[in-house]
């Protein structure tokens, strides 16, 4: 059978029977709560203010005080991936997310590749929000006047890029194995492993904990904003673009991540109340919503220090400081270290059942869908995905990390974009509950615009996602290509039922 044999719709929305319980505002506070995160608390420094190697090299620029048009254009990509994400979410809502959208709508193969692309979304992604956490977590501790040595709250890769001269200070008085400095981020580290030890005994984000979440992360922003706005100095705003469509463009490649997770919101499909409806409404609303702060968070930022000040892992603490403000800096700090362990939450959650949904498709061995005796958890995948992060998060470069996530996430939002058009083409008589509007501009610009906010990122990240990619194909032929349940008609011993949304 072909490569690009598709998983018949029928079975890839099979109803597991979840009540219906979700309306628009249940589905904006989801959304809200996986996305605001890392993304708007960390990679707004490295987006505001570029990135330049030791050595000189420019990996990237800037966009200066121009980042909220950054965020605006983003906010357009998305709202249109999102359409696509509403149209396939409502036609099989069962399956949730792009893996099994992908299955029904663009065959195996593809299918295959957004998986293994979500790996980045999810497990690459927390490494980036662990490192982010860590540097919150390190200005909560200043605030107690309580300070870790510096080799243990810099990773190896981030440290070796770094010029600040406090870093390079941590490099020359840190441990040395065979010569090496020992550099490690050990609470992003442990925050990682904390997390994965409660998902294995059951722990899930509940909607009153995501609704508490939630509140947490509009307080900040919203004590950031009003604070922060009487310390703007407008002469930060000139020039507003330092380095024009470049900075915007490579500005926005970055920041893109503040956006991942809206998508997540589609997996609810088959718990929202008449999703037709319901779901296209609650996942732009949601949008909408985030892309207002994001402006509004960012002309602030960029409003209070010179741009270039905001580089670093916790810009938001540190704009605080650099205009005084000790007190509500801290105060944001703990706010961002408690909002992003919910999105560590969410993605270490999500990550092991799409493992999940893959081995039930044969594509990974069926000990990926393995769960613990007693708690019912998909234990082995969330003890992979676990040592996967944390050790990522040990050593690995924040920026670097962004990058190969956002460039996995805008391949698999593209190609939902054009399933949507296949599907169209293929099967234009199926019923659509939700359609998108004008289906060529949109979809077919939505795919072309993921493309081009792909090209924003360096060359770095295009070869790491090259080898990723080549490994991923690797794997399936070794392994899912004689495997898979569709293809080979094999039939896999009966798994156990997973309690929840499997993606
Ligand atoms: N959008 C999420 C964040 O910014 C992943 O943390």
């Amino acid at each position: 059978m072909s490569l690009m044999q598709r998983k018949p719709i029928a079975s890839a929305s099979e109803s597991s029977g979840m009540a219906r319980t979700l309306g628009v505002t249940d589905l904006v506070l989801l959304s809200i709560g996986a996305v605001i995160g890392a993304g708007i608390f960390a990679s707004l420094g490295t987006a505001a203010a570029g990135e330049v190697l030791k050595d000189g090299t420019i990996v990237r620029y800037g966009a200066g005080p121009a980042l909220v048009v950054s965020f605006v254009l983003l906010g357009i990509v998305c709202g249109l991936a999102a359409l696509c994400y509403a149209e396939l979410a409502a036609m099989i809502p069962a399956a949730g997310s792009a893996y099994a959208y992908s299955y029904a709508t663009l065959g195996e193969l593809i299918a295959w590749i957004i998986g293994w692309d979500l790996i980045l979304e999810y497990a690459v992604g927390n490494v980036a929000v662990a490192i982010a956490w860590s540097g919150y977590f390190d200005s909560l501790l200043s605030g107690f006047d309580i300070h870790m040595p510096g080799w243990l709250i810099h990773g190896y890769f981030q440290a070796m890029k770094s010029s600040d001269p406090a870093v390079e200070l941590a490099i020359a008085n840190a441990p040395r194995i065979a010569g090496i400095p020992l550099m490690i981020n050990l609470p992003a580290f442990l925050i990682v492993a904390a997390i994965t030890w409660l998902l294995c005994r059951g722990a899930k984000e509940s909607a009153r904990a995501n609704a508490i979440m939630v509140t947490i992360k509009l307080l900040v922003l919203a004590l950031f904003v009003g604070v922060g706005v009487m310390h703007i100095d407008t002469a930060n705003y000139h020039p507003f673009a330092p380095n024009g469509w470049r900075g915007i463009h490579q500005g926005a490649a970055i920041v893109f991540f503040a956006y991942i997770g809206f998508d997540a919101v589609s997996t609810a499909g088959e718990e929202t109340i008449n999703p037709q409806r319901n779901l296209p409404r609650g996942i732009l609303i949601g949008l909408g919503i985030c892309t207002l702060i994001y402006v509004i968070v960012g002309a602030v930022a960029t409003g209070m220090v010179p741009y270039n000040q905001l580089l670093g892992a916790d810009p938001l603490a540190k704009a605080l400081q650099l205009a005084g403000l000790k007190t509500v800096s801290w105060i944001v700090s703990a706010g961002a270290v408690v909002s992003m362990a919910a999105v560590l939450l969410v993605f270490q959650y999500g990550q092991p059942r799409i493992f999940y949904a893959m081995a039930r498709d044969g594509l990974l061995p069926p000990f990926a869908a393995k769960l613990h005796p007693k708690y019912r958890t998909p234990y082995v995948t969330t003890i992979i995905t676990g040592v996967f992060v944390a050790c990522g998060a040990l050593v690995a470069d924040d920026a670097a990390t962004y990058d190969l996530t956002n460039i996995g996430t805008l391949a698999a939002f593209m190609l939902v974009c054009i399933g949507v058009l296949v599907l169209r083409i293929r099967e234009p008589e199926r019923h659509r509950p939700f359609r998108v509007p004008f289906v060529w501009p949109v979809a077919g610009g939505g795919a072309l615009a993921c493309l081009f906010v792909m090209q924003g990122l360096p060359s770095s990240a295009w070869k790491a996602f090259g080898i990723w990619l080549l490994i991923g194909l690797a794997i399936y032929f070794l392994y899912g290509y004689r495997n898979s349940v569709l293809r080979t008609g094999k039939t896999l011993p009966p798994l156990p039922e997973l309690e929840g949304p499997t993606h």
